[in-house]
Parts: C-alpha cells; sequence; structure tokens
C-alpha cells in the first residue's frame, strides 16, 4: 500500500546575520507539523535552507573582507551556525537546500531561460525606488509616502535595463485562488493580499539585476543575475530535482502540501510563487500558511535593533523541549506574540514541572510504592470516578488531530493538557495513600487509579512527541509503555498500556525554576552577550577637514602640574584640579573625568592642558582651560586616559 506523502517547507532564511528565536519560531514549528505527520505513517519530506544571494550579502561580505561566499558559508555551516542551530533545536528536516549550490542554480538558469524563451519574461527598464535593506525594488504605486513599504526607509533612486515577469497576466486567476480557495491562510491574510496588491493592478516584476554580480548569473545576457525572487521561491522545486539531475522526487512530492512562512513574505508566497508556478504549467503548492511574528516589547526582532533573543542561550538553561513546546503553546500560529523572559519561565514552571513533570513522577513513584514498580493484572474500575478521565483519554486524538490539521498548534496542546490537569484532578479525588492503607482490601482498586494515570501519561507523551521528542520518549520509557503502546494507532483510543504495566524512575524531567533569580541571570547574560558582540575596539574616524598652521598655533597647551585634586560636591563626573602652569598663579580646571581617577591619584602628576580657552563656570565653578586626555571605545564602554607626560617637563612648557 502506498503510504500518505506530505511535503512541508520554511522559508529559506538569509545568512546575513546569525538567526535568532523568531527564526527559530517557523523551523521548529514546521518540525512539528513534520514529526506529527511521520508519526500518523505518511512519508514526509521536509526542506528547509538558506537564501545566499543578493546585494545586502555581497556588501556583508565587503565590508568584512571575505567573498561573499566564505562569508555566507561561515553563518551557514560555521560554529553556532545555521545548521549548528537546527541541530540544537533538534530539527528533523530532510534535505536541505543553498541557493549556491550547483544543482539549484542550474535549475534557476534553465527555468529563466525557459520563461523568457516562452514570453513570461522579457527584457525593459526599470524605474523605481531601491530599498538596500530589505533588498526591494518599489515601483512609485508601492511604495507608501515615497518610503518602501516594508521598513519605512527613504529607497535610492533606481534606472536600469532589467528582465521582467509578466506578473499581471496572472492577476486574475491569482485573485481567483486566493479569494476563492483556501490556498492562503489564515483567512485574514487574503484581504490584505487583495486589497493591497491585487486590486490597484500587479505590476510586473523585475527579475533580474545589473547593480551587483552575486547571485546566479543569467546565462543568454551576462552582466544580469536572477534577482531574488525566480532564485529563492524555486528552491522548494529545485530541492526534488526539478530541471536538475541531483534528485528525482518531484514527481513524488510536488505539489507541496503546504509552505510556511512569516507573514511579511505572505506576498510572495501568495502572488509571486502562484504565478511563476501557472508560468511553468505547474501544479500550485496546496496551501500557504503565514503565520504571525514573534516581537520583542511589541516590536520585531531583528539584529540592527540589537533585540533579538539568542535560541542558544535559552536552549542551554532550559532544554530544548522546554523552549519548543513553549514557542508553540505560548503564541497562536497565525497571530503575532510578544517574547518575554517570564512568559518562558512561566510556561515551564506551570504546564511542564507542575502539570505533567509532576503528574510523572508522582505516578512512577506511587507505582513504585504501592506495587514494587509493576501494576498487578487484577485491576477494579469504578465507572462513576473513572468516567471522566477515560472519556477525555479516549476522545483526545481525534481532537488533538482535528487542531494539527489546521495547523493550530497552541489548541492541539491545549487538548492534550486538559487531560494532563484532569489526570493530576483525578489524583487527588482517589486519594491513592488512603487506599494504600488496606491494599488488602484496596489493592485492586489502587492498581486500577494507578493504570489510569500511567494510560493519561502515555496518551498524553505520544501526542507531545512532535513537540517534545526526547521528553516524550523519556516519559514513555518512565511508564513502560514499550514500542507498541507507544503508536499513534495505539492512541486512538484508552487502554493501549497493558495492563501489567512495569515503570521505571527517572530524572525529573522539569525541574522548577526560580523565576526570579533566573530573569536576572538571563538579563546578565544576555547583557554579556551583547558586549561580547560589540567590536572590540571603536575608535573616533579621522576628520578629513583640514585645520590650516595658523589656526592651529593659537591654541597654547602647556604642561601644568597637579597640585591638588578633589570631587566637586554634589557632582558625579567632576573633578576640581589646582594647576602649577609656570605662571606663579594656580590655575582651576573642571574636568568630568571622575569615572575613570579618583583625585588622589593625580596629585603630582604632570598633565596637558589648553590654556586659552575662554574661561566658563561648570557647578558655579570657573574653569581656565580643559586638560587633554585620549578617549577611545572598548567592548561598548567608553575609556578616557588623560595626557600624562614625563615629570621632568616644567610646568608651563609649551607643547607645539
Ligand atoms: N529569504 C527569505 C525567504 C525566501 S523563501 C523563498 C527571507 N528570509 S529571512 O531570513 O529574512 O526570514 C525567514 C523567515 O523567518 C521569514 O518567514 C520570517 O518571517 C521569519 N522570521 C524572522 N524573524 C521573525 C520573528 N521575529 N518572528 C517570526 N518569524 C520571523 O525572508
Amino acid at each position: 500500500m502506498n503510504r500518505k506523502r506530505f511535503y512541508i517547507t520554511t522559508p529559506i532564511y538569509y545568512p546575513s546575520d546569525k538567526l535568532h528565536i523568531g527564526h527559530a519560531y517557523c523551523t521548529v514549528a514546521t518540525d512539528a507539523m513534520a514529526r506529527y505527520k511521520r508519526l500518523t505513517g505518511c512519508e514526509v519530506m521536509f526542506l528547509t535552507g538558506t537564501d545566499e544571494h543578493g546585494q545586502k550579502i555581497e556588501d556583508k561580505a565587503k565590508a568584512a573582507g571575505v567573498t561573499p561566499k566564505e562569508y555566507v558559508d561561515a553563518i551557514v555551516e560555521g560554529e553556532r551556525g545555521v545548521l549548528d542551530l537546527w541541530k540544537l533545536m533538534n530539527i528533523s528536516n530532510d534535505r536541505f537546500i543553498r541557493t549556491t549550490d550547483g544543482y539549484h542554480m542550474e535549475s534557476v538558469q534553465k527555468i529563466f531561460k525557459r520563461l523568457y524563451e516562452q514570453g513570461d519574461i522579457y527584457k525593459g527598464k526599470y524605474v523605481g525606488k531601491y530599498c538596500k535593506p530589505c533588498e526591494s525594488f518599489w515601483t512609485e504605486t508601492q511604495l507608501k509616502d515615497g518610503k518602501c513599504p516594508d521598513c519605512g526607509r527613504d529607497g535610492l533612486d533606481a534606472e536600469e535595463e532589467a528582465y521582467f515577469f509578466r506578473l499581471s497576466k496572472y492577476a486574475d486567476r491569482i485573485q481567483h485562488l486566493l479569494e476563492d480557495t483556501d490556498f492562503l491562510e489564515p483567512r485574514s491574510r487574503v484581504n490584505e493580499m487583495v486589497n493591497n496588491f491585487i486590486k490597484p493592478g500587479l505590476e510586473d516584476l523585475c527579475v533580474s539585476r545589473t547593480s551587483f554580480t552575486w547571485g546566479v548569473p543569467v546565462d543568454f545576457d551576462p552582466g544580469h543575475v536572477v534577482y531574488v525572487w525566480i532564485d529563492a521561491l524555486t528552491n522548494y522545486i529545485n530541492a526534488l530535482g526539478y530541471e536538475n539531475g541531483k534528485y528525482d522526487d518531484y514527481d513524488k512530492f510536488w505539489p507541496a502540501d503546504v509552505h510556511f512562512v512569516g507573514k511579511e513574505i505572505v506576498r510572495f508566497h501568495s502572488i509571486i510563487w502562484p504565478a511563476i508556478l501557472m508560468a511553468l504549467d505547474l501544479p500550485l503548492p496546496k496551501k500557504v500558511y503565514g503565520h504571525g511574528w514573534l516581537l520583542l516589547d511589541g516590536g520585531k526582532m531583528s539584529k540592527s535593533k540589537g533585540n533579538v533573543v539568542d535560541p542558544y542561550l535559552l536552549a542551554e538553561r532550559y532544554g530544548v523541549d522546554a523552549l519548543r513546546f513553549f514557542l508553540l503553546r505560548e503564541f497562536p500560529f497565525g497571530s503575532d506574540g510578544n517574547f518575554s523572559n517570564e512568559a518562558l519561565i512561566t510556561r515551564i514552571n506551570v504546564d511542564l514541572a507542575n502539570d505533567l513533570g509532576n503528574l510523572l513522577s508522582r505516578t512512577v513513584t506511587m507505582v513504585g510504592k504501592y506495587f514494587g514498580g509493576v501494576l498487578p493484572a487484577e485491576q477494579t474500575a469504578d465507572d462513576a470516578l473513572d468516567g471522566e478521565l477515560i472519556s477525555i483519554g479516549s476522545a483526545l486524538r481525534g481532537k488533538y488531530e482535528a487542531q494539527m490539521e489546521k495547523y493550530a498548534f497552541q489548541s492541539a496542546l491545549s487538548e492534550v493538557f486538559a487531560l494532563i490537569s484532569r489526570a493530576n484532578k483525578y489524583i487527588d479525588e482517589n486519594a491513592p495513600w488512603t487506599l494504600a492503607k488496606d491494599m488488602e482490601q484496596n489493592g485492586a482498586r489502587l492498581a486500577r487509579v494507578m493504570y489510569n494515570l500511567l494510560e493519561s501519561l502515555r496518551l498524553a507523551a505520544i501526542l507531545l512527541t512532535p513537540f517534545m521528542p526526547d521528553a516524550s520518549a523519556e516519559i514513555l520509557r518512565q511508564i513502560g509503555a514499550g514500542e507498541a503502546a507507544s503508536t499513534w494507532e495505539s492512541a486512538e483510543g484508552w487502554g493501549g498500556l497493558p495492563a501489567a504495566a512495569t515503570v521505571c524512575r527517572g530524572e525529573n524531567l522539569f525541574p522548577r525554576i526560580d523565576m526570579e533569580k533566573e530573569l536576572k541571570a538571563l538579563e546578565q547574560a544576555a547583557e554579556e552577550a551583547r558586549k561580547a558582540s560589540l567590536p572590540p575596539l571603536e575608535l573616533e574616524p579621522l576628520l578629513e577637514e583640514k585645520v590650516d598652521f595658523d589656526t592651529f598655533c593659537k591654541s597654547d597647551f602647556r604642561a601644568v602640574k597637579v597640585k591638588a585634586c578633589e570631587a566637586v560636591k554634589k557632582s558625579e563626573k567632576l573633578l576640581r584640579f589646582t594647576l602649577d602652569d609656570g605662571t606663579g598663579t594656580d590655575r582651576q580646571i573642571l574636568s568630568g573625568i571622575h569615572k575613570w581617577y579618583e583625585p588622589e591619584q593625580l596629585v603630582g602628576k604632570t598633565l596637558v592642558a589648553i590654556v586659552n580657552l575662554p574661561e566658563r563656570k561648570m557647578m558655579g565653578l570657573p574653569s581656565q582651560g580643559m586638560l587633554l586626555s585620549a578617549v577611545h571605545t572598548e567592548k561598548g564602554e567608553e575609556v578616557l586616559n588623560l595626557i600624562m607626560v614625563d615629570d621632568a617637563i616644567p610646568a608651563g612648557a609649551k607643547l607645539c
């Protein structure tokens, strides 16, 4: 019998910077879906990868003094790079495509040429604005108040010879696809696409560039490289071997069952991608699902804003399973969600430590204590006491499945946790510790109570497997489920666990976290990471503007000796210097350097001052000049060193 097939993809990521928790969000969701489909018996193809061409990467590589390929290699394959992150997050992708892979580039060239030859791509002139950070071209009508509609920045005027894809030709078919089918979900994204992009009139799309070279060359027109979307979007078919000899499962897996994409790239996946496929006369993916963003303090995480959350840090502290669980339990997949450390710790403490972890450890401990770890087969049911738990457990797989099929991860997990909560309540209702007081009388009933708890754990663990693969396997091991009682089929109804189950106590899976202590530690760790990512040394750029010699000579620099130095009262910064400048009259200078020096360190030192600045008052005290210092930035901190000269230089000596 042919197994059902399921093809699911994530967007391919720009390796222009290291990935953050926002990127991990979509990949974890895709992984949960892929694992769920495998669990249910499907043959799954789960594709992810990296989108490595474009001007931004060319520029970054140049700034880093490496070739673009060296630059992307370091971020994709290097330490804590994309591949490392997916390994850490336990991502079970079947394939990983890089747009710099030879086979992909070969397919892109063939696709581009074919579209050109059949007239779907033509040569024209591009006039508009180019937004460099977003790598997007916008025509006048697409700009929002003259600015990039995605990031709000000013675009650069741009005009050049370029190839265009006849997107306009497909407008009606795309509108029908969006409005009359369930191709794009959640449904709320459909209106946005139709009203903002299709109704105003779909314009043909610029699909080649001549202003940079880091891309797939247009083989029949040197100087042009394929511009982003034909390169990036076709990865989904090229990775299956479309127009290349690397793989041959295009027929097996295309059309994709679903593309998971972030909401800002829904436009490309629900308008441009189907149009390209229509032009190629290929079947369309069955669904595009536009998920929401993980926000931080209400805004999008981005490296340039410096507000990214590091998945390594969180996974190392709380474990990968807890982090995966949190991402899909806390936020509805189709909407934005605000990430916070408090929410993460609360979820771990409430759902995992209290509800699931406690249920497991209490149950396994009791089976050990009351039955030496092996349940007797003789058990007494009590319909009144057991009925509700059993009916929730029996219906669970069906309810869970209905939610998973809608990509409603949060709701699927709610269903599982409803059973877990009910099982915890069931412990209190049945008070096993009371039953255990008279084993002769109540032993068979107690065994049934324990069985029902183990069975609840079994059902929950099977259905949690896509979300927490390692923890679920450990739960199944501890409750002695065995292979046959760990399958999807065995979760169809109540009673899959053999009556004489043998438990095996193990480690505490989800230790409780001390919120206050942990929040402080996280803040500190984030601060350390921020500092570590700063450039070690930053120097002020040299001034371009020249100063003429006569002007320079007007500044009177003198060696001065510190006779006395004290902190100015009520000021955190100021030190008051009494200086010998060689004139016989003391000179007073105030300097805001208390952060770097204690007054007593400086008495007796020979410093340099500029002495012909007009006098000015600071905190009500006159200051007659300025002491010279050397200033630079180290790991984000300003560092100041007073210029100290040889003590053999007499006070008042002129520096020139
Ligand atoms: N290279 C394109 C995709 C091409 S697909 C043919 C791209 N790459 S990206 O690296 O910028 O983003 C990849 C995905 O990560 C997008 O779906 C984006 O929405 C997602 N996320 C990036 N930051 C995110 C959050 N803070 N939250 C959720 N997802 C976010 O776009």
